[in-house]
């Protein structure tokens, strides 16, 4: 519902995702998942370039190892992501007909959602369908599952995974709603509009994940977020932020000052959040600097080491660290 409530007036689960090599080889990082997270996404291994490598035989074993963890642990989980147009095995490039495109993502959102119905409660059904810049006419984004099926691949994931498992939070996960970026305002619409659209249509939506992987060196749009979330209130949607870190490449090298500059913006969009609605989660895309996609993608000119997450690489408490905390308490 939303509200007047403070930032962190009331706690909120915490969260990382989990990436399978490091969770395997360093124990200091099973610590840091045991110690702060009360959510774990398996990052990779629910993916169909994980579990579909092989086209005929499905591949459980990183999500399973990953699945028991948390439950061994008392840690709540999501899943990520049933449908996305990356992460694909080659195979599933190849696909040519509406036919096969249908029936491999119907028959792989029911092996899959069976296989988890009783420990993964909530489901990023959809990963980044919209439009990178949407257009008139153009909301979605060219995958395979777009240029086979149509604007129904979205349908059909939401009502095949509602199917399967009745009692499932499904999600639609997507990036770009939080900061001045060209595109940021029609995205936001884009998702309203697919919700809009599954909900007239009596298919089972319930909220929309905010990745959250913040420019450092842009600013939060305040007020386009509290509108999002009016918007996402008005039809009973909830919101949860998925994939949190920071892309620190355009920052001045000094490595304090990009710590310091990054937990004051994850704290003014936390603020903007919460001052709006009340998300069910956040969760952050890895919990050190040690282990992160932001190294690759968006590798500093200066070869300094990016640092866009709450520990540091040694394991070490970061001041974005203090900021998750208090939303974690409510205090
Ligand atoms: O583990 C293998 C390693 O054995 C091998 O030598 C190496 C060679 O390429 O690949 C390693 O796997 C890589 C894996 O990350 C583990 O680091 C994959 O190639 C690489 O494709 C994979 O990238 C992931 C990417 O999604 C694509 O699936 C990133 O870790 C992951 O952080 C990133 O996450 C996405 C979200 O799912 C959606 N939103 C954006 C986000 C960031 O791109």
């Amino acid at each position: 519902a939303s509200g007047t409530a403070l930032a962190g007036e009331r706690p909120i689960p915490l969260g990382s995702a989990a990436e399978v090599g490091a969770f395997r080889t360093d124990p200091r990082y099973r610590d840091a998942l045991r110690r702060h997270c009360d959510v774990i996404v398996p990052m990779n291994d629910l993916k169909w370039q994980a579990l579909r490598h092989d086209r005929a035989r499905f591949d459980f074993s990183g999500a399973d190892q990953i699945v028991a963890f948390a439950r061994e642990h008392g840690k709540a989980l999501r899943g990520h992501a049933l449908l996305w147009g990356e992460a694909l095995p080659p195979w599933a490039k190849e696909m040519t007909t509406r036919a096969e495109a249908e029936r491999e993502l119907v028959g792989h959102i029911e092996v899959v959602v069976d296989r988890y119905k009783d420990r993964i409660a909530t489901w990023d059904v959809v990963n980044e369908v919209i439009a990178y810049d949407p257009q008139p006419g153009a909301p979605y984004r060219d995958t395979i599952w777009q240029r086979l099926l149509g604007p129904e691949h979205v349908e059909i994931a939401y009502r095949t995974a509602a199917r399967v498992d009745p009692a499932a939070r499904l999600v639609l996960n997507d990036f770009h709603f939080e900061q001045q970026i060209p595109g940021a305002a029609a995205r936001r619409k884009v998702a309203l509009d697919i919700c809009r659209r599954l909900k007239d249509k009596g298919i089972p939506i319930h909220g929309i994940g905010m990745q959250a992987h913040l420019y450092a060196d842009k600013d939060v749009d305040v007020d386009g977020v509290h509108g999002f979330m009016r918007d996402l209130d008005a039809l009973g949607l909830d919101v949860e932020i998925t994939e949190l870190d920071l892309i620190d490449w355009k920052l001045p090298a000094d490595a304090a000052g990009r710590d310091a500059t990054g937990a004051a913006l994850v704290s003014r969009f936390l603020a903007a959040v919460v001052a709006a609605k009340q998300p069910k989660a956040i969760v952050t895309w890895g919990l050190t600097d040690r282990y992160s996609w932001v190294h690759d993608t968006f590798p500093r000119q200066d070869r300094a080491r990016a640092r866009p997450l709450p520990l540091d690489a040694d394991y070490r408490p970061k001041p974005m660290l203090a900021v998750l905390e208090r939303y974690r308490r409510g205090t």
